[in-house]
C-alpha cells in the first residue's frame, strides 16, 4: 500500500461522506493519492486522518472542495443531488481540461424509489453543461452501494460507465478497476440517464428485499478494462 507517482492524484469532493470516503479508502488501498474535499477544512481533515489511520499509510489529504478540485488529476464528485449544480459552479474553473467523474445520481426524495431524471437528461448532461466542453463529465459508481466499500472484498456488482471521450472513459475503467470492480465501457453521455435511472430501482428492489446492497451485473460478454490497460 505505497503511493504510485505515475497515478493520478485524485480529490474526491463531498469525500466525507459514505459514498465518497467509500470510494477513496479504495484507492488509497490501491496507491493513488486522494485529496478529501469538503464544504469545511475541518472535516476534510478529520476525514483524511481516519482514512490514513485506517490504511495505515499517509496518502490523504483534506482540502476545502475547490482547492481539492484544483490540486487533482481526477475530480470525482460525490455529493447529494440538491448540492450538485451549486459545488459544479464552484469548481468549474479548476476543472478545465481535467475529467469529472460524476458519481450522483438524481433522487428527489422524499421518493427516491420513482426515476425522476432532471430536463437536460441526466445529472451527468447536467454537469456537462455547467462546466462546458473543454471537461470530461464521465458518469460512474452510481450503481455501487456504499455498503460494499468499505469491505475489503472484490464487489460482484458492474460498474457502467459513460461521458464524454472515449479516452476519458478508459481512464475512468482504470480507477474502476483499481477499486475492485468490473467496469464495461457503457458509452455516450446521453447513456447516462438509464444507469442513473437505474439507482431508483435498485434502492426499491433493496426495500422490498429487506437488503443495502443490491446491484447489476452484465452476463453474455467479457469486459474488456484489461485490455484497454495495456
Ligand atoms: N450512498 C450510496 O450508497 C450511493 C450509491 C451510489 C451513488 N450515490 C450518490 O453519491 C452521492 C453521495 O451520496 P452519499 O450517500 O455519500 O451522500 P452523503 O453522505 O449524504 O453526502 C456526501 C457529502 O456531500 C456533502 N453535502 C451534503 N449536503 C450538502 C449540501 N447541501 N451542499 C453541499 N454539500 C453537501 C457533505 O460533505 P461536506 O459536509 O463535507 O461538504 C457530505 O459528506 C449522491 O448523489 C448519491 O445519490 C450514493
Amino acid at each position: 500500500m505505497t503511493e504510485n507517482s505515475t497515478l493520478p492524484t485524485i480529490a474526491v469532493l463531498g469525500g466525507t461522506g459514505k459514498e465518497g470516503k467509500g470510494l477513496a479508502y479504495r484507492w488509497v488501498k490501491a496507491g493513488y493519492r486522494v485529496i478529501i474535499g469538503s464544504r469545511t477544512q475541518d472535516k476534510a481533515e478529520r476525514a483524511a486522518r481516519d482514512l490514513n489511520a485506517i490504511c495505515a499509510k499517509e496518502l490523504v489529504g483534506g482540502q476545502k472542495n475547490l482547492s481539492a478540485a484544483k490540486e487533482a488529476d481526477i475530480i470525482v464528485l460525490t455529493v447529494p443531488y440538491s448540492a450538485h449544480k451549486l459545488t459544479l459552479e464552484e469548481i468549474k474553473d479548476a476543472v478545465q481540461g481535467k475529467i469529472l467523474v460524476d458519481v450522483t445520481v438524481p433522487l428527489v426524495p422524499p421518493k427516491v424509489t420513482k426515476v425522476q431524471m432532471p430536463q437536460a437528461g441526466s445529472a451527468a448532461q447536467e454537469a456537462q453543461k455547467i462546466l462546458g466542453e473543454n471537461a470530461n463529465v464521465v458518469a460512474a459508481f452510481q450503481n455501487i452501494s456504499h455498503e460494499h466499500l468499505f469491505d475489503d472484498a472484490p464487489i460482484n456488482c458492474d460498474v457502467l460507465v459513460t461521458g464524454k471521450g472515449k479516452s476519458a472513459r478508459l481512464k475512468v475503467l482504470n480507477l474502476v478497476e483499481d477499486a475492485g470492480m468490473k467496469g464495461w465501457d457503457a458509452g455516450v453521455i446521453e447513456n447516462a440517464a438509464v444507469v442513473e435511472g437505474m439507482t431508483s430501482l435498485l434502492i426499491y428492489i433493496n426495500k422490498q428485499n429487506i437488503v443495502k446492497s443490491a446491484g447489476i451485473k452484465i452476463t453474455g460478454a467479457e469486459s474488456k478494462t484489461q485490455e484497454y490497460r495495456n
